[in-house]
């Protein structure tokens, strides 16, 4: 499952999300959900021609950093106790791309 988590038309920016659910476990780990999310920022920037797209992930998330880490986002600070998982606050890094960089990767 991923999709956009808002779409904000006066700053043209959009975030995305992901996770794969126990039903496709087995999915894991061969890149699908990397593909996919760089078709949704390619329709964010080519379709909707927006300006940024942000990935938050969870600090300690490895496998959720890493998707915007392989597809060329940029790293930009830590938004502390931004989530609340039972009865713990968890911080997330925030990533973001540009147009221009997402045009630029795929010259
Ligand atoms: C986060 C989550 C969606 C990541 O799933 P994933 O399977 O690691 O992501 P991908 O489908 O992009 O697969 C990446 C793996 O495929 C490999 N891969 C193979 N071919 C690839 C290709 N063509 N392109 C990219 N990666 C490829 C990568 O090397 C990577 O392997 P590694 O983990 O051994 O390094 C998944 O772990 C999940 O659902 N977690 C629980 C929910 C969650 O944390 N959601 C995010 C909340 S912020």
């Amino acid at each position: 499952m991923l999709g956009y988590h808002r779409l904000d038309w006066e700053h043209l920016l959009s975030s995305v999300g992901y996770w794969i659910n126990w039903i496709a476990a087995q999915s894991q780990g061969n890149g699908t959900v990397t593909r996919a999310t760089a078709a949704l920022v390619d329709h964010a920037f080519g379709v909707w021609k927006l300006n940024r797209v942000e990935i938050r992930a969870g600090v300690e998330n490895k496998r959720s950093r890493a998707i915007p880490e392989r597809l060329g986002f940029t790293q930009e600070g830590v938004l502390r106790q931004a989530e609340r998982v039972g009865d713990r606050f968890v911080d997330h890094v925030m990533y973001s791309i540009l147009a221009d960089e997402w045009k630029a990767r795929q010259t």
